[in-house]
């Protein structure tokens, strides 16, 4: 037990050793640099064996987005000097083109090892630039101060609380009031209320797999990557999603979805459906 510990001791101690934060920021820095000139060439620790996808497909980086030129409206970053891992928000609202675009990055101590984009535009799960743009303006995350940090367990566990909630109506999740999510476009707290809530119903029987992280414990924030089952209803198998969220006080305050439906527009829902009520709107919101 003790050998155990002492092992895990020190392969945390090793990555953390090799993943500054200072890298770390270096690389996500870079990654917007490079999106707005619409150079992947540009962007600082790639290297010939960076694994690339798109919507969780593989795709030659020399085609995919950051070979466009975008005019970057608002972008955020977290990182996981522990995990070694990153996440970044891009809005591009321009109307000739508009994307939200999330990348989350894996890295070793001196190259980018994965990269995997999300990159959201019409059609996709409530997608409406402008209004992530908007939204996201009204909220605050500035790093939280150093007396009311969280650990990293506890903002890990409220990220997975929520998406255990999806397969077990009796999972308990730390809710903030107030709290707000932010999906695609569409917002819960539309009406900027000091009372508004997050539980606002979901369904217990979606299994979501394959969860990827990035822990920012300054920030208050994790990333988790996801394929979500049932999101496009015209697509049985589970959809790229990616979720941030921002815990205060051990409490969900903002959460952030970005979910493509490759080849269904709207995933499958006609324009009707109107998200983020305080009425559960349908057993499958998310
Ligand atoms: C990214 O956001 C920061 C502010 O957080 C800003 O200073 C920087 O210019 C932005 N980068 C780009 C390329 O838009
Ligand atoms: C960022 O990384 C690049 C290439 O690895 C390096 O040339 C540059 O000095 C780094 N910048 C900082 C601020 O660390
Ligand atoms: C997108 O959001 C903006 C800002 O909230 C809003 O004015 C606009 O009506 C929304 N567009 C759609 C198609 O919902
Ligand atoms: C949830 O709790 C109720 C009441 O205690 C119990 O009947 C039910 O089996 C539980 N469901 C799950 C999925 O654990
Ligand atoms: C939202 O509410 C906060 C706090 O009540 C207030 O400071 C802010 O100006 C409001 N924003 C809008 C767009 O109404
Ligand atoms: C969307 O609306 C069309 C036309 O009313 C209908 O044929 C179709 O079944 C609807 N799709 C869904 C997923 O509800």
């Amino acid at each position: 037990m003790i050998f155990v510990t002492l092992i895990t001791c020190a392969l945390a101690a090793t990555a953390s050793a090799d993943c500054p934060l200072t890298f770390l920021k270096n690389a996500t820095t870079s990654l917007v640099a490079s999106q707005s000139k619409g150079t992947y060439s540009s962007l600082n620790a790639l290297a010939e064996t960076t694994v690339y996808t798109e919507q969780f497909q593989a795709v030659d980086i020399r085609v995919g987005i950051l070979s466009k030129a975008l005019k970057i409206d608002f972008n955020r970053s977290i990182h996981d000097p522990v995990l070694c891992t990153t996440f970044t928000e891009m809005i591009i609202t321009d109307p000739s083109h508009p994307y939200v675009i999330g990348t989350r990055m894996e890295l070793d101590g001196s190259k980018i090892t994965k990269m995997e984009t999300l990159v959201t535009d019409e059609g996709d799960w409530l997608f409406n630039a402008t209004g992530y743009a908007y939204y996201n303006s009204l909220e605050t995350w500035d790093p939280i101060p150093e007396s009311e940090r969280d650990t990293r367990e506890v903002i890990k566990a409220a990220g997975d609380a929520y998406f255990d909630r999806f397969a077990n109506a009796n999972a308990s999740v730390p809710w903030g009031t107030p709290c707000a999510r932010l999906e695609g476009g569409a917002y819960t707290d539309s009406r900027n209320t000091s009372t508004n809530t997050c539980d606002l119903g979901l369904p217990s029987t979606i299994h979501v797999t394959d969860r990827r992280y990035v822990v920012d414990v300054e920030m208050g924030a994790v990333g988790i990557y996801v394929g979500f089952p049932g999101l496009d209803r015209a697509d049985p198998n589970p959809s790229p999603d990616s979720h941030l969220f921002r815990v205060e006080e051990g409490k969900l305050r903002y959460i952030h979805t970005l979910s493509t439906c490759e080849g269904h527009p709207g995933c499958g829902l006609n324009e009707t459906f109107v998200p983020g009520t305080r009425r559960v709107a349908s057993p499958r919101l998310i």
